[in-house]
């Protein structure tokens, strides 16, 4: 920490309390926030870690209507699902609470009042649409209309599925309700902006010039908001769930969530020092100077955190600003994006009930892959492979020899360290600068390389013990390998405490084993831990292997999501134009019967049939070898056009007619027959 900040306020986004969190929050947000807040502790220093569930705004009306629940059952759910998941988890906050809470309404509420007393919100009217059945404005994402381009009449306020255009409400053609399917009108409404384009000005100053240390990505973003020219934002919204505007007159009216949601963390802090007097008032953690504030958050998120609400803090007045925002990029699942609404995610939750007692392998696996600078994929393989030869093979296994070890030959009591030869001297060396290498890391906000900056230290410990050979050692040489045991110990020890940020669960059992009582960062590098003589504990198995069926149930069941995903949205396509009578006379369609059919060489999609057509056999390929083994279809009769123009392949193959198949939903091909055998040859009229 910089000299001239004595303590450090941590704040990570409030989760939406409309669905639970998934691993993409956590590996975006909640794992390097947890790592950050656990290792500044180890460290001794003044530290609180804020989180809390944010459970206004849209989102969470939307899953009530579809639960058909109220919005009030839809959060109490989410916050106490999202609540006991963190803590299974691991991940310490110091408080956990919610913007519906009493605290927060008064302390956003005030926030509020206090820009509007001192005249520094804007006061507008503007045109919006309104649906006059149910007397609601609406959101762009709940109005629907016909899109200006391509005509399609499901087109949302914001954009078009069909077509992809961006759009804003005011472009659809008869715009509607999207839930009632009321027509809309448009009609005046009052609303507070914050004046963006007056901070316009220090924010430049601020972050480009104050603050080029950035992540890349986040310094990028505000650079090219700022580029843009900043405008006015309004901070309330015409809804019913959320904050009361507290103004006269302003009845109907709400904060605008993202105004209220980030001053959250400050009620949050509020409740946190009600609950526990010895961190001294909430001030101190927000109006100090010489704390420092850090937002962990995801790139969707960074304009909130770096333009707006400091944007609100400053105009609030003593206030300090976050001296970092070290957002994330987005973790995608198998290839796919995550997504809350389609159900396709891995759920905390889910993932803490199916794979008990696994939490540390889930957090091993988000840091070593996480987001930093770019998007990054989350596979089942990859983390099946990471825990087994990494977590397993790697840091469990040395743990565990020179654990197993230290019992067999010396009952489990820390051996002497006698005379060093050229190898120790080696070993002992990696451990000088692991401290300094493992902070300039983490303190810059690297904790993917600060992981693995620590599992190197165990695969030097493997590596260590491995080629000391000490079960050989101790038949020609009983007192070398008290030395090998006592700096594999030594070494252990330390693995102890550099992984305790980011593995704090088998960490914790690594210090049980070794009857660690205190441990501090200041101890890591020492080769002196564990003095001699120390009686350890029992030895058990840091880790265990994850089985292939453990994986292909997790893989199954994301495949499943997508197909039920494919098949909900599955659209039958529109009748093409009318034709003539006498047109579908001109079409020859018939029965035959299947005598043969093989794939066919080098073309992989193709299958070869050979087909009794009543009066010879002809032959017909078909585009359809990924749907059918061709074992399936040998004596099946089949639905072919007979009198189509034979059609050459590019291997010289030639196809006499086309076998009639049905495209499904999910595009595989499923072959059309008869109810029951007809004599092959007949025709279909
Ligand atoms: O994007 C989100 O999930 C928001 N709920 C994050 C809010 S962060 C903070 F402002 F509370
Ligand atoms: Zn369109």
């Amino acid at each position: 920490m910089a000299d001239k900040f004595k303590r450090t306020t941590i704040t990570s986004a409030l989760p939406y309390a409309n669905g639970p969190v998934h691993i993409g929050h956590l590996a975006g947000v909640y794992v390097p926030a947890d790592i950050y807040a656990r290792y500044l502790r180890l460290r001794g220093e003044d530290v609180i870690f804020v989180g809390g569930s944010d459970e206004h705004g849209v989102p969470v009306t939307i899953r009530a209507r579809k639960e058909g629940i109220t919005t009030q059952q839809v959060v109490d759910r989410y916050h106490k699902l999202i609540k006991d998941s963190f803590e299974r988890f691991g991940i310490s906050f110091d408080v956990y609470s919610r913007t519906t809470s009493a605290t927060h309404h008064k302390v956003a509420s005030d926030f509020f009042s206090k820009l509007y007393s001192e005249g520094k919100l804007v006061e507008q009217t503007s045109e919006q649409f309104y649906d006059e059945q149910t007397g609601h404005f609406l959101t762009d994402r709940n109005i629907k209309g016909e899109c200006p381009r391509c005509h399609n009449t499901d087109a949302y306020g914001d954009q078009c599925e069909k077509c992809g255009a961006t759009l804003s409400p005011e472009e659809l053609i008869n715009p509607y309700n999207a839930e009632t399917g009321n027509p809309l009108v448009k009609r005046k409404t009052k609303h507070w902006y914050l004046p963006l384009d007056k901070a316009q000005p220090w924010l430049e100053q601020w972050i480009l010039n104050e603050h080029k240390e950035w992540r890349p990505n986040v310094y990028g973003q505000c650079k090219s908001w700022l580029d843009g020219g900043l405008k006015p934002r309004a901070v309330t919204r015409d809804l019913e769930w959320g904050i009361p505007v507290p103004l006269e007159g302003a009845e109907g009216k709400v904060l605008y969530v993202w105004f209220d949601a980030p001053i959250g963390y400050i009620s949050n802090t509020v409740e946190l020092c009600q609950q526990r007097p010895e961190l001294g008032s909430w001030e101190k953690w927000w109006k100090d100077p010489e704390t420092r504030l850090v937002h962990f958050i995801g790139k969707d998120n960074i304009v909130f955190h770096c333009i707006v609400f400091p944007t609100m803090l400053k105009m609030h007045g003593d206030y300090i600003l976050p001296d970092n925002v070290p957002a994330n990029e987005f973790l995608n699942l198998e290839g796919n994006k995550i997504s809350t609404s389609k159900n396709y995610a891995v759920w905390l939750n889910e993932y803490l009930d199916e794979l008990p007692g696994r939490q540390d392998e889930l957090r091993y696996v988000l840091t070593a892959n996480a987001p930093e600078t770019k998007d990054n994929d989350f596979t089942w393989a990859d983390f099946q492979a990471r825990c087994n030869n990494e977590l397993v093979a790697v840091y469990g296994n040395f743990v565990n020899r020179a654990l197993q070890l230290t019992q067999k030959y010396y009952d489990g009591q820390v051996p002497p360290c006698g005379e060093l030869n050229d190898f120790d001297r080696e070993t002992l060396s990696e451990f000088d600068g692991i401290k300094s290498r493992l902070e300039a890391l983490l303190d810059n906000f690297k904790f993917r390389d600060a992981q693995k900056e620590a599992m190197n230290l165990a695969r030097i410990g493997n590596k260590y013990i491995a080629d000391s050979e000490p079960w050989k050692v101790i038949k020609t040489d009983p007192e070398r390998v008290k030395t090998i045991i006592n700096i594999s110990l030594q070494l252990t020890a330390n693995l102890a405490i550099a992984f305790e940020p980011f593995l704090p669960f088998s960490s914790r059992r690594l210090r049980e084993m070794l009857q660690m009582d205190t441990f501090s960062w200041e101890q890591l590098g020492s080769t002196d831990l564990l003095p001699a003589g120390k009686q350890l504990g029992k030895p058990s198995l840091l880790f265990s292997k994850i089985e292939d069926d453990v994986i292909a149930a997790q893989t199954k069941k994301l495949e499943d999501t997508l197909k039920a995903n494919m098949e909900a949205e599955y659209k039958v396509e529109p009748v093409k134009d009318n034709i003539a009578f006498d047109d579908f006379l001109k079409l020859d369609v018939r029965v035959g019967t299947v005598l043969e059919c093989e794939r066919v060489p080098k073309m992989k999609k193709l299958l070869k049939f050979l087909i009794d057509d009543g009066m010879q056999k002809r032959t017909i390929v078909s585009g359809i070898a990924q749907w059918y083994e061709p074992e399936q279809l040998k004596g099946k009769q089949v639905l072919f056009v007979a009198n189509l123009a034979p059609r050459e392949f590019k291997n010289g193959l030639v196809s006499e007619g086309m076998i009639l198949s049905a495209t499904n939903w999910d595009g595989s091909a499923v072959v059309t027959t008869t109810l029951s055998d007809v004599k092959p040859g007949s025709q279909i009229s």
